[in-house]
């Protein structure tokens, strides 16, 4: 039975803006994973898909899927159509970032309810980001069923909460299920026959080139390292200059190591160095120890192994030749990642049709999409532009227009995949 609910511009952009209020302190959206602005902006999410006539079904992990109450979960292989994106955000990031595709997701759920052969399920994921927890794409790997239960101890935030601890607290406001006993706390309640994901581009390439619609081919990688140095804590008044083993100085050689290597790579290959955590961090004490946290990335495999490795060697001979020792640990990381090729065919000949503005691209972030790609899940992407190329900023923006362009071609993809069933 075909809905008649009709999703417009208003509908998406206010849905959008209603998300957008649940927020840590400002400037633009902080929402990490399972803390109170996270399980209020999951309480509110389920209950517009209620009102959209949709369940709203919450797995152990607190990962949320919108779907046709008839369309149970849990039922053995039963495929469907994932459309999402995740919930989590930066801090101080922007209120597309994720959002766009969770809610289009679930709207595009409401609007196909009952439409095709394929039932649609909207689903958000909990975390992508690695905001709060040092771990990645913990949603995604939660939903395919990719996750050990040891790693719910392992993993833990800047303040020690472990990822169970915190699960604990986001399942007793409601927004998860009991966790599974055994090896495999996860179970996916469904089992994706094809994943769509709709995101902003967060880069400048759609928006220089008057592009509606980005159709990812591609992903980059990246690898993520701390580098822990140690030099000596000594009195910054009395230790002569050349008689220092300063682990902060080291850590901003080491800072400009990276951004060189990536200037003298080229584009596409990045460099960044997110956080310096100097220690003891006073006026009077040259740093005795520093924490380092750099990332790299790049969307060839071979480029991407070559920059870990001549990165891990600069920072070892720049620590060696300033008496510092360094440990490297290699945090997280995703293999460069190729989408389906046939969605993405299926898409370019699609916005041929509608006659949309549109290119193939690489994307330069991360995305949950890496995951399914590689559980072997035909998966694609959709991009629509981001202003100035803006993302995880305040300032991040598209317009009302550009959002729905993507939006209305996306649910036309998923209402063409779920017509024609399971491959
Ligand atoms: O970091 C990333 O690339 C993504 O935004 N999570
Ligand atoms: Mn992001
Ligand atoms: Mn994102």
């Amino acid at each position: 039975m075909k809905t008649a609910m009709e999703v417009t511009e208003h509908t998406l952009v206010e849905t959008l803006d209603g998300l957008a209020r649940f927020t840590g302190d400002g400037p633009g959206v902080t929402r990490l994973a399972y803390d109170a602005a996270w399980r209020e902006a999951h309480r509110w999410l389920r209950e517009r898909a209620a009102s959209l006539g949709l369940a709203a079904t919450a797995d152990a992990a607190g990962n949320l899927f919108f779907h046709d109450p008839a369309v149970k979960p849990e039922e053995p292989a039963r495929p469907v159509l994932f459309v999402g994106s995740h919930l989590d955000s930066v801090v101080r990031g922007g209120r597309f970032d994720g959002a766009y595709g969770a809610v289009s997701g679930m709207l595009i759920a409401a609007e196909l309810r009952g439409a095709g052969k394929l039932p649609v399920v909207g689903f958000v994921t909990c975390e992508e980001e690695e905001s709060r927890f040092r771990a990645h794409l913990m949603g995604a790997r939660s939903v395919l069923g990719n996750v050990r239960a040891a790693e719910l101890d392992a993993v833990v935030d800047i303040a020690g909460v472990s990822w169970r601890a915190a699960l604990e607290e986001a399942r007793a406001a409601g927004c998860a299920a009991p966790l599974a006993a055994g090896e495999e706390p996860f179970r996916p309640p469904f089992r994706p026959a094809t994943m769509l994901e709709l995101h902003i581009e967060q880069g400048p390439v759609l928006e220089r080139e008057g592009g509606a619609i980005g159709i990812v081919e591609h992903i980059a990688g990246y690898r993520r390292l701390i580098a822990r140095l140690r030099g000596e804590a000594r009195h910054s008044g009395t230790t002569p200059m050349r008689e220092r083993r300063d682990a902060l100085a080291a850590a901003g050689e080491i800072i400009l190591a990276a951004e060189s290597l990536a200037h003298e790579l080229d584009h596409p290959a990045v460099a960044t160095a997110g956080n310096v955590r100097p220690a003891p961090g006073l006026f009077n004490v040259v740093p005795g120890e520093c924490e380092l946290w750099l990332e790299v990335r790049h969307p060839g495999a071979a480029a991407l192994d070559a920059m870990g490795l001549e990165l891990g060697r600069r920072c070892r001979a720049i620590a060696t030749r300033r008496g510092v020792e360094v440990e490297i640990e290699r945090a997280s990381g995703e293999e460069p990642t190729p989408l389906s090729p046939a969605l993405a065919a299926e898409a370019t000949k699609l916005a041929g049709e509608l006659s949309l503005p549109h290119r193939r691209m690489t994307s330069g972030a991360g995305h949950d999409a890496m995951e399914f790609a590689r559980a072997g899940v035909p998966t694609l992407m959709v991009f629509v532009p981001s202003r100035g190329g803006i993302s995880h900023s305040p300032e991040e923006f598209t317009t009302p227009a550009a959002l729905f362009t993507g939006y209305r071609f996306t649910r036309e993809l998923a209402r063409r995949l779920s017509e024609r069933g399971a491959a």
